[in-house]
């Protein structure tokens, strides 16, 4: 009798962008199936080799190996537009992404609608807003726990415009009663008549796609024994439940959230690799407790090209936060880290852990209930920096006694060994500790 195989998780543990993308695609040589279980086109997720350069968004890292199965889960949101972009920068660089992807059919669609209504909110949340992607994912997920959602699935169904229009109504009353107008706001530079026009004629294409009930096929193919990789979007911290809220996305980013939006039992959960930055940074609203608004910061900015893939914000920079990896690591179960961007800090004569949070006075080490209304001032300690380019080491040996020093630091202080080290964007800089 075949055993089944265990699904293997890979997820950030900071503010999202830690390089997520990057190791998915790096790993997938060891696996067969790569699915994608929360978040949508929020994610901007970055795979680099053979000189080619290029961002996901909807669709798992996994779609540049032609042999492997590509999975979008049910707890997956799509907008049909931007998947259809996705897919056709893929057949440019020369992929035929069909071949090998499946969609599932509980996956909820985005509506034009809901992006106008993501603006909205923002918009009449004034200077506390999120800072949301503006890609209608808090929208989207409300639609679907309010259950008045569309699936995937649905766009088969006799019904499915009447469902549509209906939603659209319900979205701009709901906009209005905001105090605003959806023609105040556009998608793409487009006005919602023509963003729909070209929504209705991407559903059409989508269509064409392997659109199944994944969750089916995922448990027949443990059975069968072949290895399941599953992707992360967001991270731990922007997690809906036990991330900064509300400066949150609205989907279960942490390891918890495989099971929901895959349709996998916690049994068949097997290793949890966590992703950091050998720093910290966030897009976006919200706390940031090692936040850095110096010359140092800058400098984390421009050597690590801190800039949004989805959104080509700024992001905010500062040293690695331990007391909120900690946290991270405990929630998601990490077995192993996954330490991303090191060569980032190969110019800083000194670089440095927070251990603690002083609030008012008070050391602690952990992640206070309100972590917004706290002026929380952190620990540090500091470390001899290495000052010489790694990316070009492959050999864990073969690495300044500085960064050696450095990475028993962090694993010291989280009780969790680094297994692999990423020293430059190309999948082929990385380092894996045997
Ligand atoms: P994700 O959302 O977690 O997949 O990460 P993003 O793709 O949004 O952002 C990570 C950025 O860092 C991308 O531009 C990657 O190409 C880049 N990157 C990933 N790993 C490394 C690394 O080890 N060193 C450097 N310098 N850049 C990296
Ligand atoms: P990846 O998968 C970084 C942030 C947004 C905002 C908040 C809510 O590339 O790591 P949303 O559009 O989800 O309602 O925005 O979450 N955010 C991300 N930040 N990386 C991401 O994804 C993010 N997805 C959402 O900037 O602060
Ligand atoms: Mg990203």
């Amino acid at each position: 009798m075949m055993i089944a195989n265990k699904v293997d998780i890979l997820l950030g543990l900071q503010w999202g962008d830690e390089g997520k993308g990057k190791v998915v695609d790096y790993l997938s040589k060891d696996y067969d199936i790569i699915a994608r279980f929360n978040g949508g086109p929020n994610a901007g997720h970055t795979l680099e080799f053979n000189g080619i350069k290029h961002a996901l968004h909807i669709i798992p890292s996994g779609i540049c190996h032609k042999d492997k199965q590509n999975i979008i889960g049910n707890g997956v949101l799509i907008e049909p537009c931007i998947f259809l972009e996705e897919i056709e920068s893929l057949q440019n660089i020369g992929y035929t992404p069909k071949d090998n992807l499946i969609i599932s059919n509980k996956a909820h669609l985005i509506l034009p609608t809901h992006r106008l209504l993501d603006a909205a909110n923002e918009k009449a949340k004034g200077d506390k807003k999120i800072g949301s992607t503006l890609k209608g994912i808090g929208p989207a997920y409300t639609d679907k726990v309010a259950r008045t959602g569309i699936r995937v699935g649905d766009v088969f169904e006799k019904d499915f415009t009447e469902k549509y229009f209906s939603i659209k109504n319900l979205h701009i009353n709901q906009i209005k009663s905001l105090g605003f107008t959806p023609q105040e706001f556009s998608i793409s530079d487009k006005t919602l008549e023509e963003y729909e026009k070209l929504w209705f004629e991407a559903i059409e294409e989508v269509k064409t796609f392997n659109i199944t009930n994944t969750e089916y096929y995922i448990n027949q193919k443990l059975q069968e024994g072949k290895r399941i990789l599953a992707e992360g979007a967001q991270a731990t911290m922007l997690d809906i439940d036990f991330g900064s809220y509300p400066f949150v996305t609205s989907s279960t980013t942490i390891s918890a959230g495989v099971c929901l939006g895959l349709g996998i039992a916690p049994t068949y959960i097997g290793r949890v690799y966590g992703t950091t930055k050998a720093y910290c940074t966030r897009v976006g609203s919200g706390p940031f407790p090692t936040e850095l608004f110096d010359q140092t910061g800058e400098q984390l900015c421009e050597q690590g090209h801190e800039y949004g893939v989805t959104t080509g914000r700024k992001r905010r920079t500062g040293w690695l936060d331990i007391v909120a990896l900690r946290y991270a690591c405990m929630l998601n179960g990490v077995t192993d880290l996954m330490l991303m961007k090191i060569d980032v800090l190969d110019n800083f004569s000194q670089v440095k852990l927070c251990e603690k949070y002083s609030i008012n006075g008070k050391e602690i080490d952990y992640i206070p209930y309100n972590m917004s209304a706290d002026k929380i001032t952190p620990i540090y300690s500091s470390y001899k920096g290495w000052m010489q380019s790694v990316s070009k080491i492959r050999d864990y040996e073969a690495l300044p006694l500085e960064i050696k020093d450095y990475i028993s630091a962090i694993e010291q202080k989280t009780g969790i060994k680094v297994k692999l080290i990423s020293v430059s964007p190309d999948r082929e800089d990385t380092i894996i500790r045997q």
